[in-house]
């Protein structure tokens, strides 16, 4: 399973990747707001130099040629980039022109199965389910995983999955569980995928023991 880190936190980014747990990022417009960067593409490819993986940048037209055109510009920042193109009627258009010139593209705010298949079939490199945005809404995100991990194995789709808008650790097992190719996770939910109370005890136990032997209280 690949992990990708849902961010455009330059730091964060280049700890995770020293730590062998990020094959590539996602980033959002919200998310480049975030970092603050009024430079996207410099930042981008800032993350291309350090990820050598695919990262994602978003197009913020609607309109199907705005968002080809975008979508070219973002291409020819790095040979790691992928064009992440909202999953709506003129989106899909863009991803099948995108594709069809052999860019990579990763369909994002994708919220049910009928939206992936018609992804998969523009040729789209991605399909980004939001799991979390579903759970907020009552909805079972894990679900809508389960239902493409099913529906693309079925057709051999050359599409992968890349589970989104993780919010905690059981989203990134439960995915791992089920076979989706990737999950792209923010870098606080990586940190809680490592700690473990016991883990914390048990140390702390350790060290207590090891101080004991040395002479101390
Ligand atoms: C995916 O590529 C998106 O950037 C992201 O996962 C959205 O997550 P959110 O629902 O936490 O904003």
């Amino acid at each position: 399973m690949k992990f990708f880190i849902d961010s455009a936190d330059l730091e964060a980014i280049r700890e995770i990747k020293a730590m062998g747990m990020c094959d590539g990022v996602t980033t959002n417009p919200s998310l480049m707001a975030k970092a603050g960067r009024i430079d996207t593409d410099a930042l981008l490819k800032e993350i291309c130099r350090i990820v050598q993986g695919p990262v994602s940048g978003e197009v913020i037209a609607t309109d199907a040629d705005g968002m080809v055109a975008e979508g070219r510009r973002l291409a020819k920042i790095d040979d790691h980039m992928v064009v992440k193109v909202p999953t709506t009627y003129e989106g899909l258009k863009a991803t099948a022109a995108l594709a069809a010139e052999g860019i990579a593209v990763n369909c994002t705010l994708v919220f049910s199965a009928s939206q992936a298949l018609l992804v998969a079939k523009a040729g789209a490199a991605y399909a980004s389910p939001f799991v979390g945005r579903l759970d907020d809404v009552s909805e079972d995100g894990m679900q809508l995983i389960a239902d493409l991990v099913e529906i693309y194995g079925n057709y051999d789709f050359a599409t992968e999955i890349i589970v989104a808008s993780v919010r905690h650790p059981l989203h990134v097992v439960e995915s791992a569980r089920m076979g989706a190719h990737i999950a792209t996770i923010p870098p606080e939910v990586v940190r809680k995928l490592v700690s473990h109370p016991l883990t914390d005890r048990g140390l702390a136990a350790f060290l207590a023991d090891w101080n004991k032997l040395q002479g101390g209280n």
